[in-house]
């Protein structure tokens, strides 16, 4: 089931609350998160870094589910903050944040943004590329104040994963490449400035990773270059980011390693590389976002038409889709399912769970063994917590649906549902559209 378990009702529990209870409450489709479930993954971090006795920061990379309450739970369990944009930021911001554990990631920073993130004085600015850093040090000149950065590299690693969520290969929009001498060449550059102060380096190689080979080898990479670096620059890194990336289950298939072990093994091959270095240890730095949220999260559907193709298959159509989950249409992501009113009923034929926006595309399962299922009964797709809420939208002009946090059985209604009065509060009626060009 899941996170979740199954009430003496017969129906899912999600943080000991009754999930068919929610959506009398909220309606569907519906977000429920197992608050629990992520403060033990951010502990799990956390513990594990504490265990190898060295000194980290752990930042929850928001991209993956940013709203108020959760940066404000990020914050609880001691986490620092990972954020791309002004309105990442903002959020950051409104949830008073810490400033200092925030670090601003992008490849197209704003002017707006940059001043933003100084006004705010945040912990770090990662810096992605040579106009940004030329930037950043002009505006900083011009406002006479300093600011910590990375230096965001591309060591060249495959990492085995979706191509568009593949970010630490050579040709890549993100970061300097490491190989070919740009990041020397930006290191250089930021040294030289009076109002940068370089931490460190960071990468992130990709997104929804099995192994660690891909960590270790760019740590190596980056690790001979730093080197390197100490001897013909004199740098000295504070700080090695190794970025997110760990892969979490959503089906059968998948085969992630425990989250710790990435850890694990990633600081121990950072120890040993040091150590034949003459170098320090740096802070460890990762930015999880996936495996702080992702399995922790289920979306609440309720069933409504069946279409059957004779000999073919059987189409169940529920009340979402590609405007609260894209992934399956983006990435042909797989998930899993069960009927939520009723999870203990045998299976009794294969299924495709369609959604109900006008596009082919919007499929949310192919092929899921389920009890024979009809209009009112309540799908839970499970594993729907990273990058589910962040990517959805309004296609169709379907609003979206509301987030429910549940913990020790008490709900809490974190994100309302979008109304219709939401969808259309920026549309100008054409009488009211004055002409703006004369
Ligand atoms: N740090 C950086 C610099 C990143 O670009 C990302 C993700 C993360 C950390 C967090 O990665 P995670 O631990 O969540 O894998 N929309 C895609 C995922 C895109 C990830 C982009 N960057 C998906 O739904 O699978």
């Amino acid at each position: 089931y899941g996170t979740g378990g199954v009430n003496e009702r017969g129906h899912l529990e999600i943080g000991g609350v009754d999930t068919i209870e929610l959506i009398e409450q909220f309606g569907t489709p519906l977000y429920v998160y197992d608050v629990e479930l992520i403060r033990e993954r951010a502990r799990g971090f956390k513990r594990t870094f504490e265990e190898l006795g060295v000194t980290a920061q752990v930042a929850y990379a928001s991209k993956a589910f940013s709203s108020i309450a959760m940066i404000q739970l990020a914050e609880q369990e001691g986490l620092s903050l990972d954020v791309v944009s002004a309105g990442e930021l903002y959020t950051a911001i409104k949830a008073n944040f810490p400033t200092e554990r925030i670090h601003f990631h992008g490849n197209n920073k704003s002017e707006e943004e940059l001043h933003m993130a100084l006004d705010y004085d945040i912990g770090c600015i990662v810096v992605d590329n040579f106009s940004e850093l030329t930037l950043l040090e002009e505006i900083c000149t011009n406002r006479e104040q300093k600011v910590k950065i990375l230096l965001r590299v591309t060591p060249g690693i495959e990492a085995h994963t979706h191509d568009y969520i593949l970010t630490g290969q050579e040709d890549s929009k993100f970061g300097f490449d490491l190989i070919n001498g740009q990041a020397e060449a930006a290191l250089r550059q930021a040294l030289h400035s009076e109002f940068l102060e370089v931490l460190g380096l960071h990468c992130h190689i990709g997104s929804q990773i099995f192994q660690t080979t891909g960590f270790l080898l760019a740590a190596q990479k980056i690790i001979g270059k730093l080197s390197d670096w100490h001897g013909s620059v004199g740098f000295q890194p504070q700080v090695l980011n190794l970025g997110g990336g760990f892969g979490i289950r959503y089906t059968q298939e998948d085969d992630p390693l425990p989250a710790s072990q990435y850890v694990e093994e990633i600081v121990r091959e950072v120890q040993n590389l040091i150590a034949d270095s003459d170098l320090v240890m740096p802070e460890i730095w990762i930015e999880p976002g996936r495996s702080l949220v992702g399995d922790a999260g289920v979306t609440l559907y309720k069933v409504g038409s069946e279409k059957e193709v004779p000999n073919v298959r059987k189409y169940i159509a529920v009340d979402g889709g590609m405007s609260d989950n894209i992934r399956p249409a983006l990435y042909e992501a797989k998930y899993d399912a069960i009927l939520a009113n009723r999870p203990l009923d045998p299976v009794e034929e294969t299924v495709s769970i369609a959604g109900k926006c006008c596009e082919s595309g919007d499929m949310l399962i192919w092929d899921l063994p389920l009890p024979k299922a009809g209009r009112g009964d309540v799908l839970a797709v499970f594993c729907t917590g990273a990058y589910g809420y962040s990517m959805s939208n309004n296609y169709n002009r379907i609003p979206r649906p509301a987030v429910v946090f549940a913990e020790k059985g008490e709900a809490r209604l974190v994100i309302k549902r979008e109304t219709y009065e939401d969808l259309i509060h920026l549309d100008l009626a054409l009488h009211e559209a004055a002409v703006v060009n004369k």
